[in-house]
């Protein structure tokens, strides 16, 4: 029973709506990429994960697969740069077409100067944490940054089990954007699948990005629909 004035429960409501999925392609089958990407156009961003072999482990895809895939939808695209060098690579990512560009702040060396290059690109700028990175390397970071992508697993492998203690850095980062009077979109990655969903999204994030989470289910726009119907749940739960 909702004990809430109207207006609140509007509030309620108009917040319940800005949950946004992100699948992440590393989990697409790379055979049939182009039925792989039309099959989640029901998601709000399509995720991009940069993997360069030396920040993270593995090598996966670059600028020139990203330009063939804006040619295959018109979701926008979601760019995760786990790469050394953000400061040299992102303007092909930029000039490739994507619409969010993330970098670490583990690897940048001039954070505000990336910032201010995606933004002069018309795109969104997202920093990234690794689970191991205090919140505090944000503080100069959260009134220019347009997304704070708190990594819910080491980054570097899709399939990875979401790790618990990420509900309270979600909420960490959330308390010192309140702080900064900023209001960057919380994302997370990693591990976020029906059960970590409404976890993530009580805990203040907005932006789910989920690869085996919508890969694994053969109907991808209903894996997405239940993964935003999961943290809509989690949200209205919310005390
Ligand atoms: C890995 C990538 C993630 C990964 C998520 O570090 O950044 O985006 O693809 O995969 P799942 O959802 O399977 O953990
Ligand atoms: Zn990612």
């Amino acid at each position: 029973m909702w004990s809430s004035t109207e207006s609140e429960q509007e509030n309620r409501e108009a917040m319940l709506d800005h949950i946004g999925i992100a699948p992440s392609i590393l989990s697409a089958d790379m055979a049939k990429l182009g039925e792989e990407i039309d099959s989640i156009k029901t998601a709000d961003y399509v995720h991009f994960d940069v993997m360069d072999g030396e920040f993270v482990p593995q090598l996966s895809f670059g600028h020139p697969v990203l330009k063939a895939v804006k040619k295959m939808t018109d979701v926008p695209i979601d760019v995760h740069l786990m790469v050394e060098n953000p400061d040299e690579t992102v303007a092909s990512y930029l000039e490739a077409g994507a619409n969010i560009v993330t970098f670490h702040v583990e690897a940048a060396t001039h954070a505000h100067r990336i910032i201010q290059q995606i933004h002069t690109a018309q795109a969104l700028a997202g920093v990234a944490l690794n689970p191991g990175t205090s919140i505090y390397e944000l503080d100069s970071l959260v009134d220019c940054a347009d997304v704070i992508l708190v990594m819910t697993v080491d980054p570097g492998f899709g399939g990875q089990s979401y790790l618990p203690s990420s509900a309270d850095k979600i909420k960490a980062v959330r308390e010192l954007c309140r702080k900064h009077h900023a209001n960057p979109t919380i994302e997370v990655d990693g591990g976020i699948n029906n059960d970590t969903a409404a976890t993530v999204a009580r805990a203040g994030a907005r932006l789910l990005v989920a690869g085996s989470g919508v890969f694994k289910c053969p109907d991808r726009a209903k894996a997405i629909r239940q993964l935003k119907d999961a943290a809509r749940l989690g949200l209205s739960e919310q005390a």
